[in-house]
């Protein structure tokens, strides 16, 4: 198969390419390599990514309707996952949200749906989109009309185009809705990197409200599992989660890591931000019928091997 990525400099694109190109299948991708969080790590992925046999890369924004046309030839699926992540940010340049996780994708589907016949598309949302809900697990059919923040407001706006276009042209798409996604070569500006990093630092936490919230964080490995099924399986869903089904509160993330690490962390305590929920549980029964998804990594194990990781990277 050959499968355009966008978004492939990313954590979660650097981590689907990898495994498509190990199975033998021809990656396209494409970046622009923004610099919300270092751009060495985004060419730290692409050199990882580089010896692959079967790999191609450009620097293309998806704001680029034209070039991301071109790199359409011969494409069988599209897995969509540029974006503006980040609940925090998108209260300092609301804009950069709008161009890219609105217009982006559309410009997406608008470029899919050109082509006869058009190649399948999986594309990210979030598990963000279920925002204010409280009844636990979220699943599929849960009512999503709560956003509490604008990075989810633009996932959820992402969502009611691709459904748009599934009804005006038939159009193949699903939209996974990923679970705090954390493992090797993750982000920065999340908290499991950032507690890691300050304590082999010897710096001290910084805490947003209360240890007792909690994320149902999905292994990356797992996450690809899921994504890469969605590749090779006709889906016909317009929405599966993609979590772990296991939340763990802050307490234990930060537990986890002081073990992994070896130190116990110092604490700043701070206000909650705004936009932040309390609790993420994903439902995946119906990933598991559709997908034959089935997360395995256990956190005490994933943030192990991150730290591992970490500690190994030259980029610090
Ligand atoms: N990591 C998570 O926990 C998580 C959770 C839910 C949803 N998601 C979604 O999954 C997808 C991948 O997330 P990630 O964690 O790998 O993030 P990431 O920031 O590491 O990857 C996104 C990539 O998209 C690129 N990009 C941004 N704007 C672009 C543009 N206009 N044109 C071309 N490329 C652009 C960035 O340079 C980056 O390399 C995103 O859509 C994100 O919203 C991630």
């Amino acid at each position: 198969m050959r499968v355009l990525i966008t978004g492939c400099a990313g954590f979660i694109g650097h981590g689907v390419a990898r495994r498509l190109l190990g199975d033998g299948h021809e990656v396209v991708g494409l970046d622009n390599l923004t610099p919300y969080y270092s751009p060495a790590l985004k060419r730290a992925r692409l050199a990882d990514l580089g010896g692959l046999r079967g790999f191609a890369f450009h620097v293309v924004d998806v704001a680029d309707f034209e070039g991301l046309e071109r790199l359409l030839d011969g494409v069988d699926v599209v897995v969509h996952l540029a974006a503006q992540p980040g609940v925090r940010y998108s209260l300092r340049d609301p804009f950069v949200y709008e161009r890219t996780n609105v217009a982006g994708l559309l410009h997406v589907l608008e470029a899919v749906h050109r082509r006869s016949p058009p190649p399948r598309l999986v594309w990210a949302s979030s598990s963000s989109v279920y925002g204010g809900n409280r009844t636990v697990p979220f699943s599929e059919t849960d009512r999503v009309d709560d956003p509490l923040s604008l990075y989810a407001a633009t996932k959820r706006a992402g969502e009611l185009l691709a459904h748009s276009y599934r009804h005006l042209y038939g159009l193949p798409a699903v939209g996974l809705r990923f679970f705090t996604v954390y493992g090797p070569w993750g982000r920065p500006d999340m908290a499991y990197w950032r507690f890691t990093e300050a304590l082999l630092e010897d710096r001290p936490i910084e805490i947003y409200g209360s240890t007792a919230a909690s994320r149902d964080m999905t292994y990356i490995d797992d996450i690809v599992d899921g994504v890469v099924a969605a590749v090779l399986r006709p889906v016909t869903d317009e929405i599966l989660n993609l979590g772990d089904a296991e939340p763990v509160t802050l307490e234990r993330l930060i537990g986890t890591i002081e073990r992994a690490v070896g130190r116990a962390a110092r604490r700043i305590e701070l206000p909650a931000q705004p936009g932040d929920v309390e609790a993420t549980f994903a439902d995946v029964r119906r990933a598991g019928e559709v997908l034959g998804y089935a997360p395995r990594v256990r956190l005490d194990e994933g943030i192990s091997r991150f730290v591992d990781w970490f500690k190994g990277w030259s980029g610090r």
